[in-house]
């Protein structure tokens, strides 16, 4: 894990005594609340599919650089990704230039940006988009740019003056668990304070695992969004180890989910290479039951007309984004099926089951219709319309009779019950 091992955790206490002071009492005056993400931010992240590379002059198109930003900000606009809903353009790591300025703030490297942040935020808010940026806690981010320990303030006013409306905030290489905690708070506030309406996206619990039972509670109250679980890769395995973690981990993290925060499964990877046509439909059919941020990492250059519009698809988006905002959970598991719900407002319901088995072709499962949403979502009958792999109006169901549906192997049907 990322945590560094060597203590010089007494340093990083010390350091944080006087602030955590000034924040506790914030924390008693009031709540914070900054009215952001009251529905899971949409929006496309560089990471997963542009990873640290550096190299513009062998690797032009696919270098962090102001470039890659601009044209995905284009696109975004022109290719209804942003008539879709997805809205935030976000700078993952390696954006910086490798030290901070003589005022000791945070630079972006003048080869890859040459026009720097504030300039890139200016024209992607011209296309009527957002702006997300990376920092981390610690001393240093995951590839190694200059890290925000001792510099909450300054980072959080000049990501604030540049006009940043969202902050991916990493953990790596902080020196102790307390400085990790505090490190996350702080900077909470301290975007808080400057004013600016700037989305906070945390990896808080997934740092702290290791060491201790994230409290959900606090990370709620301080995050808009947080990872729990290990980075998404472009591969089946990585999708299904993420959803058999929030299966293991449900009765813990569904509840805590809600307008104005909600649990990370980590970025959408459909468009890529790794995944077959149905893991990414059940990628975003269970992205949209969790209630996850959808940031997607893919090439919208690049991009089949068939995932374009798996990600567009309209009517999933709207299970995603449900203004009641409640994650869905898995209620039951048999025979290499999976069932999951998740409750919508107007008394509707979200259901996706996926097959688990990858041996063998479609696989057909019967549910009774009035075991759903508690014995209500079809009493006394509703309307069940399949949302995906396809679009199919199924028609109206009595409570008391019996759905059948049909699911290719590491495939999901999502279905959407309403009363009328
Ligand atoms: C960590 C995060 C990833 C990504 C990289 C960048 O691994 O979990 O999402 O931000 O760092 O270095």
């Amino acid at each position: 894990m990322k945590l560094l091992s060597r203590d010089p955790r007494l340093i990083c206490e010390l350091a944080f005594r006087p602030l955590a002071l000034v924040f506790w009492s914030i924390l008693g005056a009031k709540a914070l609340n900054n009215g952001l993400a009251r529905t899971p931010t949409m929006g496309w992240l560089h990471w997963e599919r542009f990873m640290c590379n550096l190299d513009c002059q062998e690797e032009p198109d696919a270098c962090i650089s102001e470039q890659l930003f601009m044209q995905m900000a284009e696109l975004m606009v022109s290719d209804g990704w942003k008539d879709a809903g997805y809205e935030y353009l976000c700078i993952d790591d390696c954006w910086m230039a490798p030290e901070r300025d003589s005022k000791g703030r945070l630079q972006a490297d003048p080869q890859r940006f040459p026009n720097g942040i504030q300039h890139l935020a200016n024209y992607v808010h011209s296309k009527g988009l957002k702006l997300g940026i990376y920092a981390d806690v610690g001393n240093k981010t995951c590839a190694g740019f200059p890290g925000s320990f001792g510099y909450y303030d300054t980072d959080a006013q000049t990501f604030a003056d540049w006009g940043v409306d969202l902050l991916k905030f990493d953990g790596c290489h902080c020196d102790s668990v307390t400085s990790l905690a505090d490190g996350y708070k702080y900077m909470s506030l301290a975007l808080n304070r400057t004013g600016r309406s700037i989305v906070y996206s945390c990896e808080w619990p997934l740092y702290l695992k290791p060491f201790h039972k994230p409290n959900y509670t606090d990370i709620q109250y301080y995050c808009n969004h947080w990872r729990n679980f290990d980075d998404v890769y472009d591969s089946w395995e990585s999708i299904k180890n993420i959803l058999a973690w929030t299966t293991t981990n449900q009765k813990e993290i569904v509840d805590v989910a809600g307008p104005g925060g909600w649990n990370d499964p980590d970025m959408l990877v459909i468009g890529n290479f790794g995944l077959s046509w149905d893991q990414q439909v059940t990628q975003m059919a269970l992205w949209a039951i969790m209630a996850a941020p959808l940031l997607m990492s893919n090439d919208l250059r690049q991009i089949s007309p068939q995932a374009k519009a798996l990600l567009q698809n309209k009517d999933v988006i709207a299970v995603n984004q449900d203004p009641l905002g409640k994650q869905g959970y898995c209620f039951r598991k048999e025979n290499n099926i999976e069932v999951w719900e998740r409750p919508l407002s107007n008394l509707a319901w979200a259901v996706a089951v996926r097959n688990l088995q990858e041996i063998g072709g479609p696989r057909f499962y019967s549910i009774q219709v009035a075991s759903l949403g508690h014995g209500i979502a079809c009493h006394p009958g509703c309307i069940i319309t399949q949302l995906l792999p396809e679009k199919v109006k199924l028609g109206f169901y009595e409570w008391t009779v019996t759905l059948k549906t049909r699911i290719n192997p590491s495939g999901t049907v999502l279905l959407r019950l309403d009363h009328n």
